[in-house]
C-alpha cells in the first residue's frame, strides 16, 4: 500500500491504466505491476509488449523510473519510428530453468535470447535506468561451463535497420550482453556492462558486444568488464568502427571466432578498432579461427570447424594495454590446441593493421601469429609498435626463462620482412586464447 500511495502522488492517472501502461498521444509510459501488488515481482513482460504493440510504431515507449521485474521473454522485434527510453531497471529473474526452456533462438551455434528487440528507425536511450541480468544465479549455476544451451543472451537486436542505442547499462549480463545480428546500420554508444562474480565461479562467456551477419555497425564510448570477448566480430559482419573502449579482464578485440560451419562461409570485412584500453586482459587484439577440420562434437557451438572464408582489412589502431597475457595473436586452431590441425584452417586472413599498440605485456609474449599452410597471410603490417613485460618495466626479472625480451612469435607470413613485425621465434601450433608462462626455450 506504501508503493501505491507514492505512486498515486506521482500520477492518479496510472490507476485507471489498462496492463499498467498509461498511453497519452503516441507515448506510451510504463509503471511496474509490483506497485499494485505490494511489491510483489509480477511479471512486466505482458505489459511491456502492450506498450510495444500501441506505441511501437511512430511513438515511444517509456520505462519510468522504477524497478521492472521481467519474468517471461520479451519480442518487441518490427518496430518502426519509434524511441524508447529506460529510465528504470529492467531486472530479469533468475529462475533458470523458465530461461534454459523458453529463451528464443537467436540460430547461431545454438545460443539463444531473453529479448528480441529491432525494426526501423529506433532510438533506444538509457536516460538514468539500467538492465541488470541476474547474472549472477548463472554464473553459479553453470560453474565455469561454456555456452550451456538456453542460457540467454541479455538483448539481441536483429532484422534491425538505422538504430541508435546510447546509454544502455548492462550489469551482471545472464550471458553475452548484446548481439547484433541481421541488421545494417546500428550504433551503440555510451555502453556500459559489468559481468563480476562475487563466489569462485567465474563470469564465462559474458562477451560484452557481438556481431553476425551485419552492415555498418558503431560501438563508441563503452565500458567493458567481463570474461569473455570485449567486442567480437563474428562472421558476416562488414564495415564495423570500434572507438573508445575500455576492457577490464577480457579478451579485448576480437575478430571471431569464424570458420565453424562448413555449410556456412564467414567474410568479416573492414573493421577498424581504434581507440582502446585493456587492463588486466586475457588478450588485445585478436583474430581466431577454427580449425580446417570439422571435430563434429555436439555441444553447444564449441565444436565445430571446416569452415572457409574471409577476414581482410581489418585495423587495430592507439591500443594501450595494461598488463595482457597475449597482447596480440592470430590463431587458426583457437579450439583444437593440440598441435594436430592448427595447419588445415580454410579461413583466409589479410591485410590486418596493428597500429600504435603501446604498453605492458603480462608475459615475455608480444605476439603469437600463427596462420595455416593453407593459408599464409598476406598483408599484415606494424607500425609503433612498443610492448614491454610488465615485470621489465618494474626492473623484476621474468620468472623461469631465459629470455628477458618480448618474444614475437610468427608462423607462414608472407612478405614478413616488408610486415614490420620483428618476428623472433616460430609461433606455436598450440595456443588457444589463454597463456599462463613466459616462453622458456629458446
Ligand atoms: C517475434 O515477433 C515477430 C512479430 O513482431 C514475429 O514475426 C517473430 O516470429 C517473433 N519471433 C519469435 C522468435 O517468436
Ligand atoms: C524516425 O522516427 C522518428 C520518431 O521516432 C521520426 O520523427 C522520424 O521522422 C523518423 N524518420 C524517418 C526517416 O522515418
Ligand atoms: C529515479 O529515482 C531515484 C529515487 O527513487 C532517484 O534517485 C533517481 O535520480 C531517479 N532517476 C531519474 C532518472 O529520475
Ligand atoms: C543510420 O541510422 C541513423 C540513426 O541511428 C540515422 O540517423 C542515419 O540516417 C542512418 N544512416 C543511413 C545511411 O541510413
Ligand atoms: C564492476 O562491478 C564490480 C562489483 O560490483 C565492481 O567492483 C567494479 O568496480 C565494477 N567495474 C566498473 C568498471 O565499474
Ligand atoms: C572458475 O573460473 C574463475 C575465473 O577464471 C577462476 O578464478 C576459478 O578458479 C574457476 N573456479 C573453479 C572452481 O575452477
Ligand atoms: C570515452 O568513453 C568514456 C566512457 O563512455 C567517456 O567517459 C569518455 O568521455 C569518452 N572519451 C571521448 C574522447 O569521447
Ligand atoms: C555469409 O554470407 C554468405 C553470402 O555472402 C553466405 O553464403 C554465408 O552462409 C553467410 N555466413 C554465415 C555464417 O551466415
Ligand atoms: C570496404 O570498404 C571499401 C571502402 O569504403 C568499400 O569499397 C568496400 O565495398 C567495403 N567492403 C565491404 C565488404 O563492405
Ligand atoms: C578498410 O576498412 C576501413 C574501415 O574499417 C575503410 O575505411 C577502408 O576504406 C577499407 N579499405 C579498403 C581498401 O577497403
Ligand atoms: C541446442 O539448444 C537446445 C535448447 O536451447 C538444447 O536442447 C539442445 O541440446 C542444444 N543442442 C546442442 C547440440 O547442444
Ligand atoms: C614477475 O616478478 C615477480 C616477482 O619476482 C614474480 O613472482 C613473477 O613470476 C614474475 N612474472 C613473470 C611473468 O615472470
Amino acid at each position: 500500500m506504501r508503493l501505491w500511495s507514492n505512486l498515486a502522488t506521482a500520477s492518479s492517472l496510472v490507476s485507471l491504466a489498462a496492463g499498467y501502461v498509461v498511453q497519452k498521444d503516441s507515448t506510451c509510459t510504463l509503471y511496474p505491476e509490483s506497485l499494485k501488488h505490494n511489491g510483489e515481482a509480477i511479471d512486466d513482460a505482458p505489459s511491456i509488449h502492450k506498450a510495444f504493440e500501441d506505441c511501437g510504431q511512430n511513438g515511444r515507449v517509456v520505462f519510468s523510473n522504477h524497478t521492472f521485474n521481467i519474468n517471461s521473454v520479451m519480442n518487441t522485434t518490427n518496430l518502426n519510428n519509434c524511441d524508447v527510453s529506460l529510465q528504470g531497471e529492467l531486472l530479469f529473474s533468475d529462475d533458470i530453468s523458465y530461461w534454459l526452456s523458453h529463451s528464443y533462438s537467436v540460430v547461431f551455434q545454438n545460443q539463444s535470447t531473453a529479448w528480441l528487440f529491432g525494426g526501423n528507425n529506433i532510438t533506444f536511450r538509457g536516460e538514468g535506468g539500467w538492465y541488470n541480468g541476474n547474472g549472477q544465479a548463472w554464473y553459479t549455476e553453470n560453474q565455469n561451463g561454456s555456452n550451456q544451451p538456453g542460457r540467454p543472451i541479455s538483448i539481441t537486436f536483429i532484422n534491425s535497420q538505422n538504430v541508435l542505442v546510447d546509454g544502455l547499462t548492462i550489469i551482471q549480463p545472464q550471458f553475452w550482453a548484446t548481439f547484433v545480428s541481421y541488421s545494417k546500420n546500428v550504433s551503440i554508444t555510451n555502453l556500459f556492462v559489468n559481468a563480476t562474480s562475487n563466489d569462485q565461479w567465474g563470469t564465462v562467456n559474458t562477451d560484452g558486444y557481438d556481431s553476425w551477419n551485419s552492415d555498418n555497425l558503431l560501438v563508441e564510448n563503452a565500458v567493458i568488464t567481463n570474461q569473455d570477448d570485449c567486442i567480437a566480430a563474428k562472421g558476416n559482419t562488414t564495415n564495423l568502427h570500434v572507438k573508445n573502449v575500455t576492457c577490464y579482464g577480457n579478451y579485448g578485440m576480437s575478430i571471431g571466432s569464424v570458420g565453424q560451419y562448413p555449410t556456412m562461409p564467414d567474410y568479416v570485412q573492414n573493421v577498424t578498432f581504434e581507440d582502446v584500453r585493456c587492463i588486466n586482459c586475457q588478450e588485445g587484439a585478436l583474430i581466431k579461427t577454427w580449425q580446417g577440420v570439422s571435430d563434429n562434437g555436439s555441444s553447444n557451438g564449441d565444436s565445430g570447424g571446416g569452415g572457409s572464408g574471409l577476414v581482410k582489412n581489418i585495423t587495430y589502431r592507439n591500443f594501450e594495454l595494461t598488463n595482457v597475457a597475449l597482447p596480440i595473436q592470430i590463431s587458426q586452431c583457437i579450439y583444437s590446441e593440440d598441435g594436430q590441425s592448427c595447419n588445415t584452417s580454410k579461413m583466409a586472413i589479410e591485410d590486418i593493421t596493428w597500429s600504435n599498440i603501446k604498453g605492458t605485456s603480462r608475459y615475455n609474449i608480444a605476439t603469437s601469429i600463427y596462420c595455416s599452410d593453407v593459408h599464409p597471410c598476406p598483408g599484415l603490417k606494424f607500425e609503433d609498435i612498443e610492448l614491454q613485460s610488465l615485470n621489465s618495466t618494474l626492473g623484476l626479472p621474468m620468472y623461469g626463462t631465459d629470455i628477458q625480451d618480448e618474444v614475437y612469435q610468427c608462423t607462414n607470413i608472407i612478405g614478413e620482412d616488408d610486415s614490420g613485425i620483428p618476428c623472433n621465434r616460430a609461433a606455436p601450433d598450440n595456443y588457444g586464447q589463454t597463456v599462463s608462462t613466459n616462453v622458456k626455450d629458446d
